[in-house]
């Protein structure tokens, strides 16, 4: 595998020296950011590096939009309605912009990425001081630096396919977190865009993850979820992912791992072993199987067949205790007909997954789906969507009901909820089903182990044990 360029902190010199200037000048200023991120946990967790950048300008972070003296979008552009979101929210700052024209405004991430839609944007909206791509996240402080003395700035570029180590980071959590181990994606499935917005899929090295999760590990957290867009192909020298997981295993300490998203085509029986046997690593699988239908799944650029994915869940059921499988779907590909549909359905069906997210086909320019004939009219596509989701819903229930109450596993708890006559508690086993149960905000943060009595919708309920 091609190796790629390493940007360390002695690569960033211009980004610190930036970043420098702008909190000499600031000081005292008490300015504040808001960021708004759209997408995956991959954007999520850039939002979480600028607002480590913006914190080393010297701004802090305000509790609303309206304290704010720099807002930031971070947008996806996985589907139509994602995009339609952002111009929505960009347009209703004009008039805030306004009456504070010292109120900076910027724009980047997937959908920044493609060129014309950036240029689009930027003509569009004057008032927007900086549109960048998700290439550039590393130099934010140094277009903010020209903003900030009045240029307007756009930037995007190609990727060189550069792995950008040692910026800042303000975590949003403070138990359970991400970590990325490859950027980027190779695998360009016909629909979507990600590809051509994140560039080559490139890895880190395993020496810089683990120590991440060391770092994240000692200072208190307790999930750590490894993130790429198909983790299972993440490679460096000679380490593979089933090898890595087994290194950040080693990592002394009382904490869960999972890591998402895993690809089919790449899941190996070496990862299975080690789900089966590493002991940190959950026992939760998020993979997408998108359709049930073999001529959909080819069309798609998938590379398995509804065959070969029945036969990874039967060895992954066979080999990882309690585990229960998650997955995404897409309804209305161009010429997905009733028959394809009916096998998506047999497919949900047969499987029983423990969480569906199912989409409607959304035609992205550039990609080879958006170019396909039979496109598929929306209305088919809603009526499909209702109908996985009822069949996802109907066998969840039953399948809920009749497996864990009885049993016993432990929660790591995410909030509370004080809303009822009594605190409820509520977190993840760590096979990802969600559990509530009585209890106050003085557990969050804490793994506990909890008995489950009851089932409710797609949760389950249960008490503290003792
Ligand atoms: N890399 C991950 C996630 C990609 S995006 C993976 O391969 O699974 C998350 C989900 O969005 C995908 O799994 C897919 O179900 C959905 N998606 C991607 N492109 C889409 C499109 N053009 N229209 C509708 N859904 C899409
Ligand atoms: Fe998109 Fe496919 Fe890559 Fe996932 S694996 S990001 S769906 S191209
Ligand atoms: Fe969206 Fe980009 Fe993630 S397109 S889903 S934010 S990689």
């Amino acid at each position: 595998m091609e190796k790629f360029v390493e940007i360390t902190a002695a690569g960033l010199q211009d980004t610190f020296a930036a970043a420098d200037r702008i909190l000499k000048e600031m000081q005292g200023c008490g300015r504040k950011y808001y960021v708004e991120s759209y997408g995956c946990q991959m954007n999520e967790h850039d939002a979480e590096k600028i607002a480590g950048m913006l914190q080393a300008c010297g701004y802090s972070k305000a509790e609303t939009k309206n304290d704010a003296n720099l807002i930031l979008y971070n947008t996806c552009c996985i589907r139509e309605h994602a995009e339609k979101r952002v111009f929505g929210n960009i347009g209703a700052l004009k008039k805030r912009k306004e009456e504070d024209p010292g109120l900076i405004i910027c724009v980047c991430g997937c959908m920044m990425q493609q060129k014309a839609v950036a240029d689009r944007l930027f003509k569009r909206f004057p008032f927007v001081d900086i549109v960048f791509g998700t290439h550039e996240l590393h130099r934010f402080p140094i277009l903010l630096e020209k903003a900030l003395s009045g240029e307007r700035v756009i930037s995007v570029r190609e990727s060189d396919g550069e792995v950008v180590e040692d910026l800042p980071v303000i975590r949003n959590g403070s138990f359970s977190t991400f970590v990325t181990i490859t950027y980027g994606c190779n695998n360009f499935c016909s629909y979507c865009i990600v590809p051509y917005v994140r560039g080559r899929e490139r890895s880190r090295s395993p020496e810089n993850i683990v120590n991440e999760v060391r770092e994240l590990v000692r200072q208190g957290y307790k999930e750590i979820t490894l993130l790429g867009q198909n983790v299972n192909s993440y490679r460096y020298d000679d380490v593979d992912f089933p090898e890595l997981l087994r290194q950040v295993n080693e990592v002394e300490g009382d904490f869960r791992i999972r890591f998402m998203t895993s690809h089919p085509k790449d899941l190996s029986p070496r990862l299975i072993d080690a789900m089966a046997t590493l002991d940190k690593v959950c026992n939760h699988i998020h993979l997408p199987v998108q359709s049930g239908s073999n001529a959909i799944l080819s069309a798609m650029n998938r590379k398995y067949t509804r065959e070969k994915y029945f036969a990874l869940v039967d060895a992954i059921r066979e080999k990882v205790d309690g585990v229960e499988l998650t997955s995404d779907f897409i309804v209305g590909f161009p010429g997905e007909t009733e028959e394809d549909f009916e096998d998506t359905l047999d497919l949900a069906r047969r499987v029983g997954f423990s969480a569906a997210y199912v989409f409607m086909y959304s035609p992205r320019a550039g990609t080879k789906a958006a170019k396909m004939e039979n496109q598929i009219p929306e209305e088919v596509k809603k009526e499909r969507l209702l109908r996985l989701n009822a069949c996802n819903a109907e066998q969840l229930q039953a399948a809920n009901a009749g497996k864990y109450v009885g049993t016993n596993g432990t929660v790591l708890v995410e909030g509370c909820d004080t809303r009822g006559p009594s605190s409820m508690a509520y977190g993840k086993l760590t096979n990802f089903k969600m559990v509530y149960f009585p209890g106050g905000p003085e557990l969050i943060g804490k793994l506990c182990r909890v008995n489950i009595t009851d089932t409710q919708n797609n949760s389950l309920i249960g008490e503290l044990a003792d």
